[in-house]
């Protein structure tokens, strides 16, 4: 698949590993410029953004774990890059919390901090970019969701909830904004080959993981990437308010 996205100024959020590295390369070797966030990993990060071809591209920090954060970096990322024509709302935490074995405590604190990242902050993004979208003429949001909001999360019920409401504020957000030329879509990967997913295909379970898949195989960044990347390709107007599915036939929705 060959896109092209010359001048385009993207925003990608969590570009310094895995799925969001993989989505900043595939939008740098179509022509746009990106801007690589990252919440502490500068090494990372600065890796990722030295391997993108074209440019120029940027590259700055916000932990979107705190309330404003994530508003205080679309205005930044505007200014860096004069302008925005996409954000990707890719950025994401899994802290296992499982309800029979965690304590008050544990369990307020990992709803909060779950919910903050994955979807309180991409909203605050979300709306921010609304005025910068207004500017350019148009504009496109892909959320980087997952399979877990339809099959649920046993031992993260609060990363199933909040990708859930990834969900349901991308579709509410396309049916809003898709008059104003602002698509909305998401992307919901099931298993990846990431630092996030390493920690359990390499436990005792890993194996288990590979077998729910059909495919055989879990998916790349790259695999996801690409989808992303053709969401916000011109000729998707009417998938606006879409959820794609990236999983290897491991979870079929009706
Ligand atoms: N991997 C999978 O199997 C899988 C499956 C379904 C959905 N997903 C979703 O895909 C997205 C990317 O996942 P991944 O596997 O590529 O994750 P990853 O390898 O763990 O990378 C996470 C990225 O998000 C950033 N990030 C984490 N916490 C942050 C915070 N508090 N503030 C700002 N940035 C933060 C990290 O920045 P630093 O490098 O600075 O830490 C990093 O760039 C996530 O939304 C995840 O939920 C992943």
């Amino acid at each position: 698949m060959k896109f092209s996205f010359q001048g385009s100024r993207v925003l990608v959020t969590g570009a310094s590993r895995g799925i969001g590295r993989a989505i900043g390369q595939t939008f740098a070797e179509a022509g746009a410029r990106v801007l690589v966030h990252y919440r502490d990993n500068r090494e990372a990060a600065r890796r990722a953004l030295q391997a993108l071809p074209g440019g120029p591209h940027e590259i700055l920090a916000a932990d979107l774990a705190k309330p404003g954060e994530g508003r205080c970096l679309l205005a930044r990322a505007v200014s860096c890059l004069g302008g925005l024509d996409i954000l990707v709302n890719n950025a994401g935490m899994y802290r296992p919390h499982p309800p029979a074995s965690t304590n008050a405590e544990e369990w307020d604190e990992a709803w909060q901090r779950t919910l903050q990242v994955n979807l309180l902050s991409p909203a605050e993004l979300s709306h921010a970019a609304i005025e910068p979208f207004r500017v350019a003429g148009g504009g496109r949001i892909v959320n980087v969701t997952s399979r877990g909001a339809f099959r649920g999360e046993p031992d993260a019920p609060a990363y199933g909830a909040s990708k859930a409401g990834l969900n349901a504020l991308s579709q509410s957000l396309a049916k809003a904004l898709a008059p104003e030329g602002i698509f909305v879509y998401a992307v919901a990967p099931g298993w990846v080959e990431t630092d996030m997913a390493a920690p359990y295909l390499e436990g005792p379970g890993g194996q288990e993981i590979r077998d729910q898949i059909p495919l055989g195989r879990l998916a790349s960044p790259q695999e996801i990437a690409r989808a992303v990347c053709f969401l916000a390709s011109p000729g998707t107007e009417s998938m606006t308010g879409c959820i794609l599915d990236v999983n290897g036939a491991s979870y079929l929705r009706t």
